[in-house]
């Protein structure tokens, strides 16, 4: 028998595939064996910051299980799951039907089916810039070019539309929206949702809403692009992970407007839900609960998150040299400290980490420039952890900015 005795080798195209936000953890763990405690403000997790679902959804979950739910579900998701999702999304102003829903193993696989469905090699999707690291990890898996439009911090982070304009090809097939976003905080306005419709109208793309964090918003529910107009080629996406606390549940939803014209994707869409199966059964149990039940948790998490994104500004914003556009949702914030020439902001954020034990994500895992000085705060702790991070950051910035 023949010894091979050589190292297996992995794929090309996982040398195209990064994701910044968990793989700074490697960094922060050898960080951890030193002997340093770390502060993790690097990963959008609730649960790790003392949030936990409402009880009925885990009532939910619990119920499903004993009552013996335990196998393969429909792979398009549970009826009772995909009609709260329709009747939810056309409460909010859409147009879908509970055949045109798919339950996924939360927004992560949607995103991963939608654009499996609609990207061939080489086609073109335009993506936030910054960017939230999944979309271009996995356009680079299907061999698809990603084509960032710039959002702006001088406009509240609103996507610049004159860049956007500027980047379609006869390429390009997909539009991507996160709003509200990640990792600005950002929320549109109603104008900004339209012109992006239109845009895509123009040159026939599909419209890809990630609507992830439409409850989260401070000033109450965002409304959906797909609303805006209901015959617009929208697909949204959402999950019970951030506004309904359950990101471990890996519980989501993808909905495909009304239009005909999403047709042949819809089709495509359900084979390749039928390949993986389903998505956590039980888990399922709960959307119906959260989207018709009670929803008064959203009142207190969206009241802590305005507080904790209202000191986070304050107190970024006194350091000199550092700047903070006021996040309007979620438990993002993306500053930016004014770096030396020559630094790069992957430096900045490993000497704060090495230094301090406070870890965030630079905004070059984001696609931001290097230089630019960006980087990505999570501000779900509480706000008195949350003011002693922020004292211990503004002491090394000052003096990281002194000594450089
Ligand atoms: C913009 C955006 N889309 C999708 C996801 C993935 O969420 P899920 O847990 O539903 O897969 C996240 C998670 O942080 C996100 O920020």
């Amino acid at each position: 028998m023949p010894m091979h005795t050589s190292a297996l080798s992995a794929a090309a195209r996982t040398e195209r595939f990064s994701y910044a936000i968990r793989n700074i953890v490697a960094e922060a763990q050898q960080v951890e064996l030193a002997g340093r405690k770390v502060r993790y403000l690097n990963i959008g997790d609730p649960v790790a910051f003392g949030f936990q679902p409402p009880p009925h959804l885990i009532d939910a979950v619990e119920r499903a299980m004993r009552a013996g739910m335990n196998g393969y579900v429909p792979s398009q998701g549970i009826l009772e799951g995909r009609v709260a999702v329709s009747d939810d999304y056309r409460a909010r102003g859409g147009r879908t039907s509970p055949e045109r829903v798919l339950l996924t193993t939360g927004t992560s696989e949607a995103i991963d089916l939608v654009l499996s469905a609609a990207v061939d090699e080489d086609d073109e999707v335009l993506v936030p810039l910054p960017s939230y690291p999944l979309y271009t990890a996995v356009i680079a898996k299907l061999g698809g070019r990603p084509l960032c439009y710039r959002t702006d911090p001088e406009d509240n982070w609103f996507p610049d539309l004159d860049h956007l304009r500027s980047l379609v090809t006869p390429r390009t097939r997909v539009l991507v929206v996160i709003n509200p976003n990640n990792p600005t905080g950002a929320v549109y306005p109603e104008r900004t949702g339209r012109a992006l419709l239109d845009l895509a109208e123009q040159h026939g793309l599909l419209v890809l809403a990630d609507d992830v964090y439409a409850d989260t918003a401070y000033e109450g529910t965002v409304p959906l692009l797909g609303a805006l107009d209901p015959d617009a080629p929208v697909i949204s996406m959402s999950s019970l992970s951030k506004a309904y606390l359950a990101p471990g549940w890996r519980t989501g939803w993808l909905v495909v407007g009304g239009t005909p014209r999403l047709d042949p994707l819809l089709t495509a869409l359900r084979k390749m839900a039928d390949g993986r199966l389903c998505s956590p059964g039980p888990m399922q149990y709960a959307v119906r609960e959260a989207l018709e039940g009670d929803r008064s948790h959203l009142v207190a998490f969206r009241t802590a998150l305005a507080e904790r994104a209202r000191i986070t500004t304050e107190r970024l914003s006194a350091i000199p040299g550092v700047r903070c556009v006021m996040p309007r949702a979620a438990f993002y914030a993306m500053p930016s400290v004014s770096l030396p020439p020559g630094r790069r902001d992957e430096e900045f954020v490993l000497a704060l980490l090495r230094e301090t034990g406070i870890l965030v994500v630079h905004g070059s895992g984001f696609g931001m420039p290097a230089h630019a000085g960006f980087f990505r705060v999570v501000f779900l702790a509480d706000p008195a952890t949350l003011s002693s991070v922020y004292d211990d950051f503004a002491s090394f910035t000052t003096a990281y900015l002194q000594r450089s």
